[in-house]
């Protein structure tokens, strides 16, 4: 087995690197990877830097040329959910390109032919999370996950993406990695901390707490991947 550790931002993957403490660097289409093996399970993580289309790279790379058979992302995401505070984890059941529109040729919003609205997650990797959360004693929340490449600071856009998809909380690349992991028949699991409500004061918000919320997540994957090894 070889798991596939993705970020957006050196924040998101840096506790995991600081915790396995040795691995190989080598660079590939632009990017550097990180792999390791752990507990006798090989790892390649990376970040991929911000966007669908950094994060469309990175997930195709690590499963095409690394060869990962299964792959979790770590990182923050936008509060839409007014129950998700700041430092709260959120495990995506499905996701949506909530900015994918052709919508004056009659499609909804977020589909192309031959694509769908919302991809759905791994159920296993969600049913370990709760086993995780439950061992941690931690609430984790489950939920519609918009992805956009924007950030979203501004409360009638958010409420636009939370009215639109039913969303929970929003950010800029797990969709995108939703839709290779489905294409490539690679089971995936996108967990978020919060590091900001998606409003005006989101750039503030994101600037002052998203390393602390990236540790966060990056602290709970590294427990997934602990009992996906078990
Ligand atoms: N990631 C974290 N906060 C975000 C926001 N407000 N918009 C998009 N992506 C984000």
């Amino acid at each position: 087995m070889k798991i596939a550790i993705m970020g957006a931002m050196p924040e998101e993957i840096t506790p995991i690197l600081e915790r396995i403490g040795e691995y190989k660097t080598t660079k590939y289409a632009n990017n550097i990877y990180y792999e390791t093996s752990y507990k006798g399970c090989e790892l390649v993580i990376a970040y991929s830097k911000i966007g669908k289309v950094f994060s469309t790279l990175t997930a195709t790379s690590m499963i095409e040329h690394f060869g990962c058979t299964k792959l979790l992302f770590s990182g923050v995401a936008g509060g839409i959910n007014p129950s998700l505070k700041i430092g709260d984890l959120i495990v995506a059941k499905k996701l949506v390109q909530h900015d994918l529109d052709i919508t004056v040729f009659g499609h909804p919003m977020g589909f192309v032919p031959g694509g769908s609205v919302f991809i759905e997650s791994d159920k296993e990797f969600i049913d370990i999370a709760k086993d995780v959360a439950k061992e941690l004693g931690k609430t984790l929340q489950e939920g519609v996950i918009a992805t956009g490449d924007q950030f979203v600071h501004d409360s009638k856009v958010k409420d636009a993406i939370a009215t639109h998809f039913n969303a929970d909380a929003l950010e800029m690349e797990g969709a995108s990695v939703a839709v290779v992991c489905n294409a490539l028949n690679t089971p995936f699991f996108i967990l978020r901390a919060i590091s900001d409500t998606a409003d005006t004061d989101a750039s503030f918000s994101f600037d002052e707490f998203m390393e602390s919320s990236a540790i966060i997540s990056a602290e709970f994957v590294m427990k997934m991947v602990d009992k996906i090894i078990e």
